[in-house]
């Protein structure tokens, strides 16, 4: 499945010159970042099985950031408000 989107991506790279979609666009879905950036250290799945408030779970991504998570200021805030939304008590 992974691989079918990469392949889109590198298709949409290569068809529209000087655009190129999977480099380029930020990613600010919320699922999306918590799959990539949140997959490296332990599955997605140590945050999908907890239930926190926006305030707890700023302060985990924050807590991971510090261990070397690499969020932009605009998908830390996309990833906090989807697990927010998503995983809450
Ligand atoms: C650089 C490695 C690393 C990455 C990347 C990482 N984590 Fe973690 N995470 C850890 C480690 C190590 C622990 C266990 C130790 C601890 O809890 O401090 C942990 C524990 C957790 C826990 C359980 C503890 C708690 O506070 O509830 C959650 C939830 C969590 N991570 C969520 C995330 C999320 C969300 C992301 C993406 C923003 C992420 N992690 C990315 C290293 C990482």
């Amino acid at each position: 499945m992974k691989k079918t989107v990469m392949s889109v991506g590198i298709i949409a790279c290569m068809g529209f010159t000087g655009i190129c979609f999977a480099e380029k666009a930020p990613a600010v879905n919320g699922a999306e970042l918590l799959e990539k950036k949140c997959s490296t250290c332990h599955p997605s799945a140590r945050a999908k099985g907890l239930k926190k408030t926006a305030a707890e779970w700023e302060t985990t991504v924050k807590r991971m950031i510090s261990k070397g998570v690499k969020l932009a200021d605009a998908e830390k805030k996309a990833l906090v408000e989807y697990l927010a939304k998503t995983y809450k008590p």
